[in-house]
């Protein structure tokens, strides 16, 4: 449970990124989405105690992040963004170092090492220095860290961006399989869906909407997407799509008069809370 009081941040140089929010998070999982910019980052760095807001507190599990700094650390384990691993350890080794660091013994660090890099298909490349694995190896070996903890709340900022399909399911899997409470923020509608309970809604350093995705999403179900390159009377435009949104049952028409139909995604979601700029 995360208790948000008024929670500000503006960083040196002006920039406003967590304007006045107060909120409670009371499920396991809940997924923060929202656009670039919109203070996600800095929502998950100030609540994992990396941050200091300019006001307001938070609680987790009625821990305060300004006061009980070191309390939370113990409890809650967060993934970076932008995290890179250092260079010349292997990913066990990652592990092992990460997880005694945090107070567990050598066998127990190396059993729950061995389980959570077998778990995301690491355990191949255990001894590859991470200078040597991929972008989404090195992303996965931050998953591993993270849910190897056995934290009883795990931060994930955007887990899956810059995954193979492949990848994004057993990190999916994964995330399922803890026991832990989770925070994460993504891009990716069928992310949300698939992993959480609640969505958190933010932009211009608010929380806009919050709530299951499906009452997020009311009016769109059974919807689709039309979608044409060439200018449609009526319809909406973004960049240089034009598109209007039907009932599924009017999508094979749709599909025969040469239009292309499209899944609601978030950008529907943007759309609706006037985040995203459309033009008639
Ligand atoms: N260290 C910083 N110094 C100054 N401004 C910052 C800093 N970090 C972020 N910002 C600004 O704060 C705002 C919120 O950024 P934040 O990183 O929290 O967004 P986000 O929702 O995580 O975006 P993204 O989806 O791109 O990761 C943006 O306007 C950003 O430019
Ligand atoms: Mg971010």
């Amino acid at each position: 449970m995360i208790e948000l009081q008024r929670l500000t941040k503006v960083y040196r140089g002006g920039q406003l990124a967590l304007n006045d929010v107060s909120a409670k998070l009371t499920k396991k999982v809940t997924a923060v989405i929202g656009r670039n910019g919109a203070g996600k980052t800095t929502l998950m760095r100030i609540l994992s105690t990396q941050l200091l807001p300019t006001s307001g507190t938070a609680t987790i599990n009625g821990f305060d992040i300004l006061r009980d700094k070191g309390k939370i650390r113990k409890f809650l384990v967060s993934v970076p963004q932008e995290g890179r691993p250092i260079g010349m350890l292997t990913p066990f080794e990652h592990l092992r170092i990460y997880l005694t660091a945090r107070g567990m013994s050598f066998s127990d660090a190396t059993e729950a090492a061995r389980k959570a890099l077998k778990e995301l298909e690491l355990w191949e490349f255990r001894d590859r220095p991470a200078d040597m694995l991929s972008g989404g190896m090195k992303r996965k070996l931050f998953v591993a860290m993270a849910i190897a903890a056995g934290a009883d709340y795990v931060f994930l900022d955007e887990p899956t961006t810059g995954l193979d399909p492949l990848s994004r399911i057993e990190v999916w899997a994964a995330i399922k399989e803890l026991r832990a409470d989770v925070l994460l923020t993504t891009h990716y509608m069928e992310e949300a869906v698939e992993l959480s309970e609640e969505i958190v809604f933010m932009d211009g350093g608010k929380i806009i909407a919050q709530g299951e995705l499906n009452s997020l999403l009311e009016g769109f179900k059974g919807m689709i997407r039309v979608e044409s390159s060439s200018p449609v009377d009526g319809w909406m435009r973004v960049g240089n799509i034009y598109f209007t949104y039907a009932s599924a049952d009017e999508a094979e028409a749709y599909l025969k008069k040469g239009f292309s139909i499209k899944q609601i995604t978030l950008e529907d979601l943007f759309i609706r809370h006037g985040v995203m700029e459309i033009e008639p």
